[in-house]
């Protein structure tokens, strides 16, 4: 039987060290991030090429990088995963300096524990008493030991990722939290703590016996802005946009960011984390509605002005027959008007000649097909990107919420060369 294609998915990734550190379902394979970058260093004879994701995400391609060493660069605009993703990245840190603030902060918040913090609705439905109060505990500890060190940094992701382990609420595949389903065994949140802890530290030790040098700089860099990375800079771009599927990369984060106390209530993420993020999602939109048709005339969007136009106009008589509710009419137009923008930077930054690899699935919202790889190469080449071609890894389907229809889907490499 044939093996399934699992390079657009993060699966074998949680075998391996450093990036298992916390489950990133939007990400990609690491195994091959490295085939990708080993094989054109390769075939252009050029071993110090410089890489650039500008979705970083949970820090994959720069992780994968770093293991060949080879100079990478970043961008990720997610506050929470930024943060997430430079840590993992702090490999080279001292390994002994984290097992023992690790173990400080582990004393700390058992000498210290008090009552539990009054935390958002979602919080409180996914861990109990117990939990509330030794999440509270460690969260004060680590308040308590806060410092720009990276061992600082690693061992609060420790605290990060084992929130989901230590709670009891089941999980959607797309990361979301389903508080109404319960896991037979949690685990109390020091012990998760503690237990995470040592995989990181196994984790760093065996990074370590690589015998590399970091070479990666991971970026809070909005990648529809001009970045601060120098003309003709960039060998090969190996990433992976958001789709245009209505994932919610902010709401993914929102038990994390809740109990970091970084948002309140949901609405604080339309404030907090959604501003930097490509409008992938119909949350994101609808204020920007009227204006739909004005963003189609950029002329960013020239190449494709005709047939986006089209497909927004299905998109919004189609929306009147599911309740009037989702304007991804809008999003769409948004969508590809963001993309354009990152396009126009890509080209400043890449070299003439050249490689970029975008992972990416199309879509079809309401049953409205939209041909995202198309259009996101002719796109390029309105940049000033030479030429595009598209290889398909896999069949998808995707589920839409609300939907009824049986248009097939693919995900595949959007192959751009300069
Ligand atoms: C498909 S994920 C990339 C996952 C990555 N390949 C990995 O393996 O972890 C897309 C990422 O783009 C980020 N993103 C969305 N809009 C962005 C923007 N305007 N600038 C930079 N990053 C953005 C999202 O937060 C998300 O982490």
């Amino acid at each position: 039987m044939k093996k399934k294609d699992l390079s657009s998915t993060f699966q074998d990734n949680m075998s391996l060290p450093i990036h298992r550190w916390y489950r990133y379902t939007a990400g990609f394979s690491a195994e091959w991030v490295e085939q990708v970058v080993n094989e054109y260093s390769k075939k252009n004879e050029n071993k110090n090429i410089v890489v650039l994701d500008p979705f970083a995400g949970s820090g994959t391609t720069l992780l994968a990088c770093d293991k060949i060493g080879v100079t990478s660069y970043g961008y990720e605009s997610h506050p929470l995963v930024n943060r997430i993703a430079s840590a993992k990245l702090m490999w080279d840190v001292s390994v002994d300096s984290v097992s023992d603030l690790a173990k400080e902060v582990i004393i700390y918040a058992k000498e210290n524990e008090t009552t539990a913090d009054t935390f958002p609705e979602i919080v409180t439905k996914c861990y109990d008493e117990s939990n509330l109060l030794q999440i509270t505990s460690l969260k004060k500890a680590l308040k308590h030991y806060e410092n720009n060190s990276k061992e600082y940094s690693i061992v609060w992701v420790g605290f990060v990722s084992m929130l989901r382990a230590a709670s009891h609420a089941g999980t959607a595949t797309w990361q979301y939290v389903l508080p109404n389903k319960t896991k037979a065994k949690v685990s109390g949140a020091y012990e998760a703590f503690e237990k995470q802890i040592d995989i990181m530290v196994d984790d760093i030790n065996q990074f370590q016996s690589y015998n590399v040098q970091k070479r990666s700089t991971l970026l809070m860099q909005d990648a529809r802005e001009k970045s601060t990375l120098e003309d003709n800079s960039i060998d090969l771009v190996v990433t992976s946009p958001p789709y245009a599927n209505n994932y919610d990369y902010a709401d993914a984060t929102r038990l994390e960011l809740s109990v970091l106390g970084e948002i309140r209530s949901w609405g604080d993420l339309q404030k907090v984390i959604r501003p930097g993020l490509v409008r992938s999602c119909s949350q994101m939109v609808s204020k920007e509605k009227p204006k739909t048709y004005e963003f189609l005339k950029d002329p960013l969007l020239t190449p494709i002005y005709d047939e986006i136009y089209e497909v927004c106009k299905s998109l919004e008589a189609e929306k009147e027959n599911h309740g009037g509710k989702k304007n991804y009419y809008t999003m769409i137009a948004l969508y590809f008007l963001d993309l354009a923008k990152i396009w126009q930077d890509l080209r400043r930054v890449c070299k003439e000649d050249s490689l970029v690899c975008f992972v990416i699935g199309d879509s079809a919202p309401y049953g409205v097909y939209v041909p995202v790889d198309e259009w996101l190469g002719k796109l390029a080449v309105n940049a000033g990107f030479k030429e595009y071609w598209f290889e398909k890894t896999r069949d998808r389907n995707v589920k839409w919420k609300n939907r009824k229809h049986t248009v097939p889907l693919k995900e595949g490499r959007l192959w751009v060369r300069g």
